[in-house]
C-alpha cells in the first residue's frame, strides 16, 4: 500500500498543472483493444477529456474507467447518433473499431468489414473534428489508412501530417524480441521497423538495432528473427485459438503512440515516432519511390509530422526485403483507394 501511495505521489508530480491537456476519442472503445487502451489513456497527464465511443457496451466501459482516480474526465457514447458529440472538439482520434483476425485469416481477409467501418468513422471525423490527428489501428492498416485519406480528401480536410497508421506494435515486438535475444532490458533497446503493417511489408531494420545484434549472428538466425517480428501477430492469433488477435500488447503500443502525439502537440518536441503515413513532396527524397504510403521514422511537432526522417543504411537482407514487399504494399494501397472511390 505504501508503495502504491508513493507511486501515486510520483504520478501526481508527473502531472504538473501547466501540462497542456487535450480531448481524445477512442472509436471502438469497448473492444479487445479499446478497453485496455482506454484504461491506459485514463492515466495520461495530457488528456483532460476521454471520449469512449462504440456501437455496443460503452456505458459499462465508461462507468468502470471513470472510477479510476486519475485526471481525465471520461464520457461514454453509444451508437451513431452519439458519434458527433463524442468527436466534437477532439484533438486526437484513435480508431481500433472493427473485427480482428481468427486463426487462418490474413489481415487482408478483414478488408470487407473493416473498410466500411473506417470509412464511416472517418467521415464523421471530417465533419466534427476536421483538424484532429487520426490514428488508425483497424486492419488491414495498409489499406484502411489510404481509405481514411481519400475520405478526408473528399471532405477537403486532408492533412497528410495528421493521419497515421499505427505500426507501433511492430516496433514494440522488435524491441521485446531483440532484448530477449541479447539479454538486455527492453526499455534500453531500439529497433526501427518501417514499411507497412502486414507480413512481408513489415520491415525490421535489425542492422540498426541498439544495442547491436552480435556480429557473429548467423544470417539464418537473423532471417528467423525478422520472420518472427513479421509473423508475431499470427503467433498471438494462434495462441488465442479463435478468441481474437493481439489486444493487450496493442493497447500498450497505441498508448505509447498516443503519448508521443500528445507530447508533440504540447510542444515537448522533438518527438520521434514510427507510423504509416502518406508520402508528400517533402518526403519524396527519403521514402522509397513509387509507394504513396510507407511507415517511416517521423519527427512530430505541434502541427503533426514536421519531417519524415531517412531510413538510414539498409544491409543486403533488408534491401532485398524492401524490394520484395513493394508490389504487395502497393496492391493494398490501391485496394483502399479504389474502395473509397466507389463510395458507399
Ligand atoms: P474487437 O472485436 O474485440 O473490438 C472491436 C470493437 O469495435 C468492438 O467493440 C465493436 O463493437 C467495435 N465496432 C465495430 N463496428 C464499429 C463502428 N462502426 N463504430 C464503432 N465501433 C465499432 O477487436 P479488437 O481485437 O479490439 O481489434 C480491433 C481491430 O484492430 C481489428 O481490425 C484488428 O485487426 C486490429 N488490430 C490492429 C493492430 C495493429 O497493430 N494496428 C494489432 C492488433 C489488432
Amino acid at each position: 500500500m505504501a508503495a502504491l501511495n508513493r507511486l501515486q505521489k510520483i504520478a501526481s508530480h508527473l502531472d504538473p498543472p501547466k501540462t497542456v491537456k487535450f480531448k481524445v476519442a477512442v472509436l471502438g472503445a469497448a473492444g479487445g483493444i479499446g478497453q485496455p487502451l482506454s484504461m491506459l489513456l485514463k492515466m495520461s497527464p495530457y488528456i483532460s477529456e476521454l471520449s469512449l465511443y462504440d456501437v455496443a457496451n460503452t456505458p459499462g466501459v465508461a462507468a468502470d474507467i471513470s472510477h479510476m482516480s486519475t485526471g481525465a474526465r471520461v464520457k461514454g457514447y453509444l451508437g451513431p447518433a452519439q458519434l458527433p458529440a463524442a468527436l466534437t472538439a477532439c484533438q486526437l482520434v484513435i480508431i481500433p473499431a472493427g473485427v480482428p483476425r481468427k486463426p487462418g485469416m490474413t489481415r487482408d481477409d478483414l478488408f470487407n468489414i473493416n473498410a466500411g467501418i473506417v470509412r464511416g468513422l472517418v467521415e464523421a471525423v471530417a465533419t466534427h473534428c476536421p483538424s484532429a490527428w487520426v490514428a488508425i489501428i483497424s486492419n488491414p492498416v495498409n489499406s484502411t489508412v489510404p481509405i481514411a485519406a481519400e475520405v478526408l480528401k473528399k471532405a477537403g480536410v486532408f492533412q497528410p501530417g495528421r493521419l497515421f497508421g499505427v505500426t507501433t506494435l511492430d516496433v514494440v515486438r522488435a524491441e521485446a524480441f531483440v532484448a530477449e535475444l541479447v539479454g538486455a532490458d527492453p526499455r534500453d533497446v531500439s529497433v526501427p521497423v518501417v514499411g507497412g503493417h502486414a507480413g512481408i511489408t513489415i520491415l525490421p531494420l535489425l542492422s540498426q538495432s541498439r544495442p547491436p545484434l552480435p556480429a557473429s549472428m548467423p544470417l539464418e538466425q537473423r532471417k528467423a528473427l525478422m520472420a518472427r517480428i513479421q509473423d508475431a501477430g499470427t503467433e498471438v492469433v494462434q495462441a488465442k485459438a479463435g478468441a481474437g488477435s493481439a489486444t493487450l500488447s496493442m493497447a500498450y503500443a497505441a498508448a505509447r503512440f498516443a503519448d508521443s502525439c500528445l507530447r508533440a502537440m504540447s510542444g515537448e518536441g522533438p518527438v520521434t515516432e514510427y507510423a504509416y503515413v502518406a508520402a508528400t513532396a517533402a518526403s519524396s527524397s527519403v521514402v522509397p519511390a513509387g509507394l504513396p504510403y510507407f511507415s517511416s521514422p517521423l519527427r512530430l511537432g505541434r502541427g503533426g509530422v514536421e519531417e519524415v526522417l531517412p531510413l538510414g543504411p539498409l544491409d543486403a537482407l533488408e534491401a532485398e526485403n524492401l524490394a520484395a514487399m513493394k508490389d504487395e504494399l502497393l496492391g493494398s494501397i490501391r485496394k483502399g483507394v479504389e474502395f473509397a472511390a466507389k463510395g458507399p
